[in-house]
Formats: structure tokens, C-alpha cells, sequence
């Protein structure tokens, strides 16, 4: 397969290059961390330097790529709002990098993948879109905004025949969860979560979710009463301080 991923150069977007090059793929690694990306080129892959906030030099270079038949579309960033301080600007900054650069590379993969094999676009959203979760008012609306816009697209790209998955991780072990400081239920390390992403989009599931046994959990709480997730909420908060 001929397979582009964006936020290869770091956690679960690296393993996943990793390992669909083993496995003897074409994969295009995109990212911005030079360093990262000669270690990719070292190992073989394309790898390419681009900011997905940067939407002209994108287009630009989307428009030089070749047919794909896989995009795994990974790339994000993830910031909690701390109040009393409701930080505009940080909401901004989540929705760029989550939402805009989500946008950014729908449009570019889309006509790529249109000349691809049985193609197949693949979203990484989060298992946080499921219900409101403390300090997540940002990075949670961004992935609830990110399932919205995949399932949506699902429904308008249904007669061209491309399938569309939306992944939804709990905790994976990255850099990106290195910085949290309360605790991570069932955190799994990037090899699983490659593991089970790439067994989800050769089953073409429409949302691959896991670990289960947290997934799972969270889609029966987004089930109770408002009210009573509420409260678990609070003692939830008051049980990590
Ligand atoms: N880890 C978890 O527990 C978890 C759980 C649920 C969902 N997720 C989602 O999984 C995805 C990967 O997360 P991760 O944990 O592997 O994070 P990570 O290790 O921090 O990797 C994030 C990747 O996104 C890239 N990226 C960020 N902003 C970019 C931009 N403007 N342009 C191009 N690339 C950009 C980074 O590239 P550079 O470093 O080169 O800038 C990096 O490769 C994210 O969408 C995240 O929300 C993660």
C-alpha cells in the first residue's frame, strides 16, 4: 500500500510509520521535527517536513504528491484550560493544530486518495470526545469537532467508495501524555496502540477504539444522567488534588 501519515515524527503517528514500513508499505512520514524526520529518512521512509498550520505551502505540496491508498490523519496537540483563567488564546491554538490542520489534510489527501486502490482515510480523534472531562474544554471540543467532521464526511464520500475510520485512543504512552499529571487509566505503550490501529483499518472498522476495557466504560458513562456525571466528575477532580 501506498500510505501517507501525518504527525509521524513522534508517538503513535512514528510507530505506525515504523511499522507499516516493516511490513513492507510505501509510506510518506510528515512532520515538522527535522531531527526526527532525517532518523525516519535514515530508516528508509519518505519523510517529509510540513506544518499543516501553514495552509498555502500544504496545498502546495499536496499538489505534488503522488496516489496514495492509505492517509492516517494523526497529527495534533493536546493543552488543558486551567480556571480561573479561560485562555481564548489557547482554545485557538487546539483548534488550529486539532481542527484546521484536520481540515487542511481532508482536503489535501482527498483527491489523492480518489486515484488510490480501495482507499481508505483514516482520522485520529480521541476517546475524550465521548463526554466532558475536566480541563479538557479545549483539546475534547476539538475532537468532538473532528468526529462531527469524519462522520459527516463519511456520509458525502459513501458513493466514491472511500472508506473512512475515526480512531479513538484512550492513554497511549507519548510525549504528548508524558506531560499529564494525573493518572492515566490503562495508558498503553505506542506499540500496542499501532497493534490495534492497524488491525482496525485492515477490519476497515468504522471507529477503532480502544483499550477496551476503558472505551467501554467511557461510552456507558456518556449514557447516565447529566447531572450524576456531574458528581462522579467532581469526585473524580477532588480525588487528585
Ligand atoms: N497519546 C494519547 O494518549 C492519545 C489519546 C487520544 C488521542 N490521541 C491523539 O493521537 C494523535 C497523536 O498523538 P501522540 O500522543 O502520538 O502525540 P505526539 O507524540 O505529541 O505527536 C504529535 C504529532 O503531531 C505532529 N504535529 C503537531 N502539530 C503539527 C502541525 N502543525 N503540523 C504538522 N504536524 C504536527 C507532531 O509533529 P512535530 O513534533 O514534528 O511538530 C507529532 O508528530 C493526536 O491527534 C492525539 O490527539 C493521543
Amino acid at each position: 500500500m501506498r500510505i501517507l501519515i501525518t504527525g509521524a515524527t513522534s508517538g503513535i503517528g512514528r510507530q505506525l510509520a515504523l511499522d507499516y514500513h516493516r511490513d513492507n508499505h510505501q509510506v510518506w512520514a510528515l512532520g515538522r521535527n527535522q531531527k526526527a524526520l532525517d532518523e525516519l529518512s535514515a530508516e528508509g521512509l519518505q519523510a517529509v517536513r510540513l506544518d499543516l498550520e501553514d495552509r498555502d505551502m500544504a496545498r502546495d505540496w499536496f499538489t505534488t504528491m503522488t496516489p496514495i491508498d492509505l492517509a492516517i490523519l494523526n497529527a495534533g496537540s493536546c493543552e488543558y484550560v486551567d480556571l480561573p483563567q479561560f485562555d481564548s488564546e489557547l482554545v485557538s491554538r487546539v483548534m488550529r493544530t486539532n481542527v484546521e490542520s484536520m481540515a487542511v489534510s481532508i482536503e489535501g489527501v482527498l483527491p489523492l486518495l480518489r486515484q488510490g486502490e480501495r482507499p481508505h482515510l483514516v482520522a485520529v480523534g480521541s476517546s475524550a470526545a465521548y463526554l466532558p472531562l475536566s480541563r479538557a474544554e479545549a483539546y475534547g471540543a476539538s475532537k468532538a469537532a473532528i468526529e462531527y467532521m469524519i462522520r459527516t464526511l463519511r456520509i458525502d464520500i459513501y458513493r466514491e467508495k472511500i472508506d473512512v475510520s475515526l480512531v479513538c485512543p484512550g492513554f497511549v504512552k507519548t510525549p504528548l501524555t508524558d506531560r499529564n499529571e494525573f493518572s492515566m487509566p490503562f495508558r498503553l505503550s505506542v506499540e500496542e496502540a499501532s497493534d490495534r490501529i492497524r488491525r482496525g483499518i485492515e477490519k476497515r472498522r468504522l471507529e477503532i477504539h480502544f483499550p477496551k476495557r476503558f472505551t467501554f466504560i467511557l461510552k456507558a458513562l456518556s449514557l447516565i444522567p447529566e447531572a450524576l456525571w456531574i458528581r462522579i466528575s467532581q469526585r473524580m477532580v477532588n480525588n487528585e488534588r
